[in-house]
């Protein structure tokens, strides 16, 4: 949470940059037509609101003052008709502005999208997914709004201003030329104070994001932080936070009030230059007149507006500016893992795979593997277990290519596999996670997403296989039931039924599974594990095991520490040998089958003596708990 605020607030400094305006203006290129069309619309009102002004003044002086009755009717019908054409040209700039706002933040979103999805992990690993998501979201909201309304609130008031001078030169050109000095003050005023009032928003702001962190913690951690006594800790921490909100609150509103004034202030030494002029002169030739001089104090006042736009905008820009450099950077970001120019697709990634002395570093300096060799032939199974942070999850992401190998190679069936498209591997590998994730949508399309193509009846032979047919038949709507997003609507070994059932479907070549450690029934764990042998017999299998059922399963069992094989056979090879895994197995797996079995030393020293077992038969034993004889599995003690 604090991590994502800091990206999100780091924009302060960024201080203007041409290239990225360039390149911001040039996200309504393809937009050409419309973008004239609604600056030449804006154009057209800010003139006749500078207009109208100067008719009013020719009302009072032309047509009232002497009663010319005919001259007033002809001004009045001229005023009602531009009325007109300005109410159609409003509705029109602010359709075009909308639409087009709507476009621009479509096709970034669009652009972003589709380079995230090609971006590779080490991106995603490096940028909190917090950072990713507001590029996506806020600031191509602040993006669009510049390009549109942004564009459209500097043209109405630059044109306005320029009108208003032209109508006021008519008028008197010597006090235009007071104005034209007062103006660029009541601008260079209204920018200060309008950067000054946006820094004190964002601090709001900012402390606000970090109130939100701190109520989220405190009601997902609630329990903790009652268990540690922690209330009186937080609330201080909580007052200080709210304290910050309300001195930079108050210092915006304090600015805000501040501004008006001010520059009503300024404006009136124009107001008073103005009568004055007219009271001096009144005897003279230039002297001003009465519909004159109220033009004149209308322009003047009336243009505090466009320059507090103007200067809102520029203020905002900076802002805005900073959003775009961020939507370009991530634009910019250039996947880690590309395929070769001549990379090439193999129709199938059956056959050995060998990690040829792999090294592989997530940060520089910082190896996970090195020299790491391991030869698998196709069709084993090979469990991956040891100690957490050892590497066993690296192992898998390298094979999948999410990372590449930092030295050596993994090569597949005698293909380096940095010779293939990404997509050839991929595809042809299934992988069920830790964390299984769902989309969006029914169960049936979840499981689809193994095989696009697959029909109805593929979709549910494949469940039934995976072992997941059952519970969904028991769903209101079966096949069709909605899974809420991410798969919220279900629970953890349910989704992890359901991606083996997508596996299934895939038939892929290797069948990757990081099993998961959360607690699952009984009748879904060996719902699970027989899904997973079904596909472990037609696939080369990598799976990162806690349950002992899925270790004797395995082929091979490798004990993964500090990226090093520490030591690698059968279940019972290893348990001979009494090392690592016989320490882990005793530690990790005792608990899963303690309870029944009574003489656990004496039983492990009875299967650890056996000669060369078979590797597929099974190690069942049967123990006696309380009294009664059970199937039972075994354990190891020291
Ligand atoms: N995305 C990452 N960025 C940087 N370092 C990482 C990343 N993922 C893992 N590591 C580091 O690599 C090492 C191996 O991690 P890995 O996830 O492969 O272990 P693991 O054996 O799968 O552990 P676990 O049993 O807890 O899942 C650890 O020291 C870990 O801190
Ligand atoms: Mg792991």
């Amino acid at each position: 949470m604090s991590e994502h605020i800091e990206f999100e607030e780091e924009e302060f400094d960024s201080s203007f940059n041409g290239q990225t305006i360039r390149r911001l203006l040039s996200l309504l290129k393809p937009y050409t037509v419309w973008v004239l069309g609604f600056l030449s619309t804006v154009m057209l009102v800010s003139g006749l609101d500078s207009y109208f002004t100067y008719l009013s003044a020719l009302m009072v002086d032309d047509a009232i003052a002497t009663g010319n009755f005919a001259h007033l009717i002809e001004i009045v019908e001229r005023y009602a008709a531009l009325i007109v054409v300005q109410a159609v040209a409003v509705f029109i700039f602010i359709y075009l502005a909308g639409i087009l706002g709507e476009r621009i933040r479509y096709d970034l979103r669009k652009k972003l999208f589709n380079h995230l999805q090609e971006l590779s992990l080490t991106y995603y690993n490096r940028m909190p997914v917090g950072w990713i998501i507001s590029r996506v979201t806020s600031d191509t909201d602040r993006v669009a709004e510049l390009v549109t309304w942004g564009l459209l609130d500097v043209t109405w008031s630059t044109f306005n201003i320029l009108t208003a001078l032209f109508f006021m030169w008519q008028i008197s050109w010597q006090l235009t030329l007071i104005v034209m000095v007062i103006v660029p003050i009541i601008i260079v005023v209204a920018t200060l104070f309008q950067r000054k009032i946006i820094v004190q928003y964002r601090e709001v702001r900012k402390v606000n994001s970090k109130i939100t962190g701190a109520y989220n913690e405190t009601i997902t951690g609630v329990r903790v932080i009652k268990a540690l006594d922690r209330e009186e800790a937080n609330l201080k921490e909580f007052g200080n936070l709210t304290g910050e909100m309300y001195r930079a609150g108050y210092r915006a509103a304090w600015y805000s009030a501040l501004f008006l004034p001010t520059v009503q202030l300024i404006s009136s030494l124009a107001i008073v230059s103005i009568v004055a002029y007219a009271g001096v002169t009144v005897d003279g030739s230039s002297a001003l007149s009465v519909g004159g001089m109220y033009a004149f104090i209308s322009y003047v006042l009336f243009m505090i507006w466009p320059v507090q736009e103007m200067a809102r905008v520029f203020a905002e820009m900076q802002q805005a500016v900073a959003s775009g450099e961020r939507i370009f950077s991530l634009i910019d970001a250039v996947p880690d893992i590309v395929d070769k120019p001549n990379a090439y697709d193999v129709e199938h990634l059956r056959g050995d795979i060998v990690f040829d002395n792999v090294h592989f570093q997530y940060e520089e300096g910082k190896p996970i593997l090195s020299d790491f060799n391991l030869h698998v032939r196709q069709g084993e199974t090979i469990a991956l277990v040891g100690p957490t942070g050892g590497g066993k999850s690296t192992i898998v992401n390298l094979l999948c290519r999410f990372f590449e190998p930092t030295g050596g190679r993994i090569v597949i069936n005698g293909h380096d596999y940095t010779d293939l498209t990404q997509h050839a591997i991929q595809s042809r590998i299934g992988m069920v996670l830790q964390t299984p994730h769902l989309f969006s949508g029914t169960i049936r399309e979840n499981i689809r997403y193994g095989r696009l193509d697959a029909s109805d009846e593929e979709v549910e032979a494949a469940a039934e296989l995976a072992g997941a047919h059952a519970f969904i038949t028991k769903l209101e709507k079966g096949y069709e039931e909605q899974v809420g997003e991410g798969g919220v609507l279900l629970s953890t070994g349910q989704k992890q039924l359901l991606s083996l059932a997508r596996a299934v479907l895939a038939q892929p070549d290797i069948f990757i599974m990081d099993e998961a450690t959360a607690s699952v029934d009984t009748l879904t764990e060996s719902l699970i594990q027989h899904g997973m042998d079904n596909l472990m017999k037609q696939s080369t299998s990598f799976v990162i095991a806690h349950r002992l059922s899925t270790i004797r399963n395995a082929t091979r069992i490798l004990v993964i520490e500090d990226g090093r094989i520490k030591e690698m056979g059968t279940h019972r090879e290893l348990l001979k040998l009494g090392g690592h895994y016989h320490r882990l197995y005793t530690q990790q797996f005792r608990k899963e089958v303690v309870g029944q079995v009574d003489d656990i030393a004496a039983l492990f020293e009875e299967v650890a003596t056996v000669e060369e077992p078979a590797a597929d038969e099974p190690i069942a034993v049967r123990s006696i708990t309380n009294g009664k004889v059970q199937q039972g599995e075994l354990v190891a003690a020291d």
